[in-house]
């Protein structure tokens, strides 16, 4: 089954097929994709201003599907489903990518289906011939969410624990521009950090000892105050990196704790983590020494498929497709939706 995936939740157009029938052990079933991050459209902005978000899908769309098409070396008539970001996210964003999915299924007379985008990004690690098995815990990380799930199949979803205020890559976006990095700060922070001591200052755990939700408000005060009290020496290249990698040694260490106390607590062996910001190689890294130490093993997408995409959107509606969901012709999206609340298959 060729599956068209359309992701337009925020700032970034993703398209992308993913075909069933191409998985094998070096191939995940992705035939192609197609990614226009708008990042410079919203920097003079310093975030994303949600009507120019969905003029920009508007304006992208039917360009990056013929490009998409070229690519894969198909024809639009031999895609078989088309699955788009439903929710959550920004209204009018996701509106684009829905319509435009819906209207072409319809026009192809092809069934389409509205996808959870946080289920996008939990199950994009399981695309490929070697999937991790159910039952995991996940690790849901990216700009917007944080969330520590059991999962017990595709739409049986416990929430462990969530974050109260910021989310971990918000905290890292913010923490980036108060040491004047581009947004997206996760990455820039990364690169920094490599030449940094992550001993050099001790930021705080936050809510370590405190059940499985996490707090990352009081982290980008403890950076603010971190670099006031190095004023002066903050243009030093050392300092900065230094800083840099202390930061991203307390969130990942925070990360971590807290996934090793999610797997004790629901007696799993099996992490999976998802997002943006599980696409940094220090969390990986750490993940893997720490939970080798209880046996457990830790799984993830390729850096391309953390990050916002279409292709997760694709594998998505694929699992959901062949067990025989579809949604009407109707469209609604949803800026807010509770993943407990997705079906299970
Ligand atoms: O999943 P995603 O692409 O979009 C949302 O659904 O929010 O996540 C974007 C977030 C940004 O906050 C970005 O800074 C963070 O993921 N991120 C990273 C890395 N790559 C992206 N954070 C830390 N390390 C990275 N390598
Ligand atoms: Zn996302």
């Amino acid at each position: 089954m060729k599956v068209l995936g359309l992701e337009t939740s925020c700032d970034e157009t993703g398209l992308a097929i993913f075909d069933s029938e191409q998985i094998a052990d070096d191939n995940r079933g992705l035939v192609g994709q197609v990614l226009y991050s708008q990042i410079e459209l919203h920097a003079l902005y310093g975030g994303v201003v949600p009507e120019l978000a969905s003029r920009d899908h508007i304006r992208k769309l039917v360009p990056l599907f013929n490009e998409l098409l070229e690519q894969c070396n198909i024809t639009k008539d031999e895609i078989d489903a088309i699955a788009y970001t439903k929710g959550p996210g920004l209204i009018g964003a996701l509106m684009t990518g829905a319509l435009f999915g819906r209207s072409l299924a319809y026009g192809l007379d092809i069934p389409a289906i509205g996808i959870h985008h946080m289920e996008g990004h939990l199950l994009a690690p399981l695309m490929g011939a070697n999937p991790p098995a159910f039952p995991f815990v996940s690790l849901l990380v990216s700009g917007g969410h944080t969330l520590l799930i059991a999962a017990k199949g595709i739409g049986q979803y416990e929430i462990l624990g969530e974050s109260i205020d910021d989310a971990a890559g918000e905290c890292f976006d913010k923490a980036a521009k108060m040491l004047s990095l581009e947004y997206p700060g996760g990455p820039n922070i990364a690169k920094l950090a490599e030449t940094g001591n992550i001993n050099a200052y001790n930021l705080p755990r936050p809510m370590l000892h405190r059940g499985l939700d996490f707090s990352f408000s009081g982290m980008k005060t403890a950076v603010h105050n971190l670099i006031k009290d190095t004023e002066g020496s903050d243009s030093v290249p050392q300092v900065r990196a230094d800083i840099a990698a202390s930061f991203q040694h307390a969130m990942v260490d925070t990360l971590v704790k807290k996934c090793i106390k999610a797997l004790k607590q629901v007696d799993m062996s099996r992490l999976v983590i998802a997002g943006g910001v599980s696409a940094n190689s220090y969390l990986r890294a750490t993940l893997e020494t720490e939970l080798a130490k209880i046996n457990a093993t830790v799984h993830y997408a390729p850096p391309a498929l953390c990050t916002d995409n279409g292709a997760m959107i694709a594998y998505a509606g694929y699992e959901r497709l062949q067990a025989g969901q579809f949604d009407d012709l109707a469209v609604s999206c949803v800026p807010r939706w509770p993943m407990t609340e997705l079906p299970a298959l």
